[in-house]
């Protein structure tokens, strides 16, 4: 048990980006509605996510968190939660093979609903409304009505939620994640691409690798790990209430667990080592993860590390670092030093969207595909030349072909953002500029593979 802790203790600290409801007796029913569900996920679940991660942490294994920035009631359909999970599934393999390590797979999927905002009001023709911050707050449109925090907002974020990991469930073991299909998949991908010629290489060798296991005997029909995954879902610990709601004590261990999803993460606006959200996740049980933005000091995160995972149990904690392709060399070098010099050992992943925002002249948020490429080169620079592990990256991402990033293979420009620009916050990779992405990125991986840095565990 964590000391002087329950689910409720963060009421007790100051809290940020948790909106006041305007009717406390509502806001209260409904989280003894939801107190009473069943749980979204099993306490074993996240115990082998933890296991997972800490074959992250040993550089036996990588990440790959992703998905959409927010979530939308509006977009709750078997198509967009397929494409999303297909394009991870797609973007895994190709890391697995430049890895040459398992890819542990997270989605920002069945959950991913509030958004901490930089300002309280928005304000458009002159009228000044509350600020949306997410579908499981308030609306987006711009109504002063819709912007009104509602709980029954959080029951139809967990219906939706409880309906996603549903079939991604079934997607993950019913036969949809057979690797052989992700692969075709992937030969599409590089024929389709400008850049065919480029990821044709490493295309034919995951072929032959294939063609080679079948030739040895294990087929979909004899190898579980061929046939299906193991997937993971994930979002920000944002909205204390509902998270608090979804805390359950685990009957075979009697610790408590948060049960809205495997992994939990605190945003970079509310890392406080003495705020609500910190006080409220080190108490949980599940494997966590904590972002670390430009303004992060060493001492702050020793002290956050010190907090969240007193222990430093293998794969409790992991560090999403987003420091913005410009200055992930400076900043990130004296906080890895910071925590190797501690004797600390989290995971380390890249978030590489965060720290890369920028607008287009008529105001648009938008991100470049070389900004994010150039942040995540970085990130793994450091990490070798610091002599620890880069554990992966987080993305925000979409299995669409939205126009929300600009450059990657197809060329998008700032004049392309109005054609389909979709996201509910901010703007994600499409579907190719994920593979791309992907692509890219374990191209580098297979370059840097050291000789005998050999991986340990075989692939799953
Ligand atoms: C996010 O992940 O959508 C987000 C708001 O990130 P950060 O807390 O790093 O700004
Ligand atoms: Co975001």
């Amino acid at each position: 048990m964590t000391e002087n802790w329950t689910p409720a203790t963060w009421r007790n600290k100051p809290v940020r980006q948790v909106p006041a409801y305007p009717d406390p007796a509502k806001l209260a029913a409904m989280e003894s509605k939801i107190h009473a569900y069943p749980p979204l996920v099993f306490a074993g679940e996240a115990r082998r996510l933890k296991a997972a991660l800490a074959e992250v942490q040993q550089g036996r294994a990588i990440v790959l968190q992703g998905g959409d920035c927010a979530e939308s009631f509006n977009d709750f359909t078997a198509n967009s939660i397929r494409d999303t999970f297909r394009v991870l599934l797609q973007m895994a393999v190709v890391l697995t093979y430049g890895a040459s390590v398992p890819v542990v797979k997270m989605g920002r999927m069945a959950g991913q609903f509030a958004k901490p905002r930089s300002s309280e009001t928005e304000t458009k023709d002159g009228e000044s409304l509350l600020t949306y911050r997410g579908d499981i707050i308030n609306g987006p449109a711009f109504s002063a009505e819709s912007r009104i925090p509602d709980p029954a907002r959080m029951e139809m974020g967990y219906f939706q939620s409880a309906g996603t990991l549903n079939l991604l469930r079934a997607f993950a073991t019913g036969g949809y994640s057979d690797l052989h299909e992700v692969h075709r998949w992937n030969l599409g991908f590089v024929e389709r691409s400008p850049l065919a010629a480029r990821y044709r290489d490493l295309s034919s060798r995951i072929d032959e690798t294939l063609a080679f296991m079948t030739a040895c005997g294990m087929t979909s029909h004899n190898t579980r790990e061929l046939r299906e995954t193991d997937f993971y879902i994930s979002h920000e610990a944002l909205l204390l209430p509902y998270e608090q709601a979804l805390t359950r004590v685990d009957s075979t261990t009697g610790d408590t667990y948060a049960c809205s999803a495997h992994f939990l993460w605190i945003g970079d606006r509310t890392r406080q080592p003495d705020g609500a959200h910190v006080e409220f996740l080190r108490g949980v049980r599940n494997p966590i993860g904590l972002k670390v933005g430009p303004t992060t000091e060493p001492d702050d995160l020793l002290r956050l590390i010190d907090i969240l995972n007193p222990n430093d149990e293998p794969g409790r904690l992991t560090l999403i670092s987003r420091m913005g392709a410009e200055k992930v060399e400076k900043l990130l070098p004296p906080l890895l030093r910071a925590v190797m010099r501690d004797g600390r050992h989290p995971v380390w992943i890249c978030d590489p969207m965060h720290g890369n925002t920028i607008s287009s002249n008529a105001g648009v948020k938008t991100r470049s595909f070389d900004a994010i490429l150039s942040e995540v080169r970085s990130f793994f620079d450091v990490h070798n030349a610091e002599g620890s592990w880069a554990g992966g990256v987080h993305v925000e991402m979409t299995g669409r072909e939205v126009t929300e990033c600009i450059g990657g293979a197809h060329g998008l420009t700032m004049l392309d953002l109005g054609e389909r620009y979709e996201t509910f916050c901010d703007p994600r990779l499409n579907a190719e500029q994920s593979l791309e992405l992907a692509f890219l990125v374990a191209e580098e991986l297979k370059a840097r593979r050291l000789p005998g840095r050999a991986p340990a565990v075989a692939a799953q």
